[in-house]
């Protein structure tokens, strides 16, 4: 079976100035001893007009870049829109897609998702893929057919044996809400995940794929839900926007998994 790498990302969504954005990438750096890339990776998702100076920042340092969100074109009369390979450009490694915020602010449906998947794996940046049931749709006893429709339709067409895609499980409840998953809640979910892509692409893929949580992770609530076999990192938000907070996520996340001190 492949081994899968542990991964935490800071999606800063729509906060941070210029100043802001490079005084935390400064801060998390200092507070970061190398070691921890032994075990995982550590990418930070700025918005689009600071991708450029946090890459600048990070150039020849393990840590990554990713972006939030995309086009699915080259190029073109797309007024307002940003293509993968622009992104490539300016150094992202990863781009988040279908984030919660994009289906249901902005419309997104999994038919763009999955073009928008294709069109980063085309150019060589690997999309985290978000999912995650309405607490209405958890309710009304639908959360694995949710599940099922959007890694199904996010993946369709996608040759996982020649292509790196991290699946995201983001119950939309607990976004931004101070309420996470049970870590056994989420755990369930994320080897059903992992079971769907066994089914599809067999075990040797399902064993390799990275799948984070995210949804009200902090410092107190990261190490138990690390704890779970099937949680290999998280998404992290409101707390990704403090250095301190975002640093004690990693070194607690791995203190979970049993690989730090
Ligand atoms: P949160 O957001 O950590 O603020 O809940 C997570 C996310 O939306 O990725």
């Amino acid at each position: 079976m492949r081994s899968r790498g542990f991964m935490f990302c800071g999606n800063w969504k729509m906060n941070n100035l210029l100043t802001e954005s490079l005084n935390l990438v400064r801060g998390v750096m200092l507070e970061i001893d190398p070691s921890v890339f032994d075990f995982c990776e550590v990418v930070f998702a700025p918005s689009f007009p600071y991708l450029l100076a946090v890459k600048e920042i990070i150039e020849g340092t393990p840590f990554k870049l990713s972006a939030q969100n995309c086009y699915w074109e080259e190029k073109g009369a797309f007024t307002g829109e940003v293509s993968p390979l622009m992104l490539r450009d300016v150094g992202c490694s990863y781009c988040i897609v279908g984030h919660s915020e994009r289906r249901n602010i902005f419309g997104e449906i999994d038919r763009w998702i999955n073009k928008k998947v294709k069109a980063l794996l085309s150019v060589g940046i690997t999309p985290i893929l978000c999912v995650g049931e309405k607490l209405e749709e958890r309710r009304e006893g639908k959360l694995f057919d949710v599940i099922y429709r959007q890694v199904t339709m996010g993946l369709d067409g996608v040759d996982l044996g020649s292509y790196r895609v991290v699946i995201a499980y983001e119950p939309v409840w607990a976004i931004g809400t101070g309420i996470n998953a049970a870590p056994e809640d989420a755990e369930e979910v994320h080897s059903y995940i992992r079971g769907i892509v066994a089914e599809k692409y067999g075990m040797d893929v399902a064993g390799g794929m990275t799948i984070l949580y995210g949804g009200s992770v902090n410092p107190f609530n990261i190490g138990d839900l690390m704890k779970m076999e099937n949680i290999d990192g998280t998404l992290i938000g409101g707390s990704s926007l403090k250095v301190r907070d975002f640093v004690d996520i990693i070194y607690g996340g791995l203190e979970g998994k049993g690989v730090w001190r």
